[in-house]
């Protein structure tokens, strides 16, 4: 990918700007431990994670059950607090803010384990979602049916229902999505998108994707996942492996590496 800002030597966290084009980079970790006590022992979920996510990027996250990849996210989104290093965004240092700055300051989270909230329908969610998004929010509830469409909900039937556990998890999951688009953030995460969407809505997924990347050239987005179809979409790929970044790379170099694995 082209850096999408003036190329500059000044960067301030020479460890990032190591790799072409990352003198500029939407979001950087530098150094990133997550530690856990259990009891007397001390469990180091992440172990000194370091890389950067440049404008306009796609990097897909994958590796193995427990190898630190939501805890990444969650530190990513200020929802953890890392034991040590930094989280940058555009160059600032964001370690110390609450998800709330962070997620005014552009940074969208979609669980792997939707939230749900008593009370709420799907269109108070997707209302509250768009706040400062003008172009959902202009024209009653079109957009809103738009969103509902995209992720393959039909809006008359689930515009009013309740954000409950009466929603089966495909759809908690796609109502999750759905939020998290008309966000419309410059950084987005989301971790494990697929998990639970059956095989006929997984191509709607991808087109979703990749519409919020043609829609704003500038957009970061990490997405977790193990399947290869989302993997291909990617610009770079990171493999983790017990709380590390075993491998990164362009996506094909990184997918032929899995290919000799197989
Ligand atoms: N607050 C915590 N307390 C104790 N253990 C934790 C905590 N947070 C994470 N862990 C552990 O850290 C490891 C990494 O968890 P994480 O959810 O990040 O894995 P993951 O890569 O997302 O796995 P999966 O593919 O199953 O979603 C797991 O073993 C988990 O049990
Ligand atoms: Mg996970």
């Amino acid at each position: 990918m082209e850096a999408t800002r003036p190329f500059s030597l000044d960067c301030p966290y020479p460890i990032l700007s190591k790799a072409p084009c990352y003198n500029y980079f939407m979001l950087g970790l530098v150094g990133v431990s997550f530690s856990v006590k259990h009891g007397k022992s001390v469990k180091n979920v992440l172990n000194d994670v370091t890389f950067s996510v440049n404008d306009g990027e796609l990097v897909v996250i994958t590796g193995p059950n427990g190898s630190g990849k939501s805890t990444l996210a969650k530190i990513i989104a200020g929802l953890e607090v890392p034991t040590s290093g930094k989280i940058l965004l555009n160059n600032e240092d964001i370690t110390a803010k609450s998800c709330t700055d962070r997620a005014r300051l552009g940074i969208a989270f979609s669980f792997q384990q939707p939230v749900t909230f008593k009370g709420l329908t799907v269109k108070d969610l997707l209302t509250i979602a768009a706040t400062g998004n003008e172009t959902i929010l202009s024209g009653d509830t079109d957009n809103i049916d738009k969103l509902l469409l995209k992720v393959g909900l039909d809006p008359e039937l689930y515009m009013d229902r309740e954000l409950n556990a009466s929603l089966s998890g495909g759809e908690q999951k796609r109502i999750e999505i759905a939020s998290v688009i008309a966000r419309n953030a410059d950084f987005t995460i989301f971790d494990e998108p697929e998990a639970g969407i059956d095989i006929w809505s997984f191509s709607k997924l991808i087109n979703v994707f990749k519409a919020m990347l043609k829609e704003n050239p500038k957009r970061s987005i990490i997405i977790i996942s193990h399947q290869e179809r989302i993997m291909k979409l990617a610009d770079r790929i990171f493999v983790m492996e017990k709380g590390k970044i075993v491998k990164q790379g362009s996506r094909d170099a990184v997918l032929s590496t899995m290919e000799i694995a197989k």
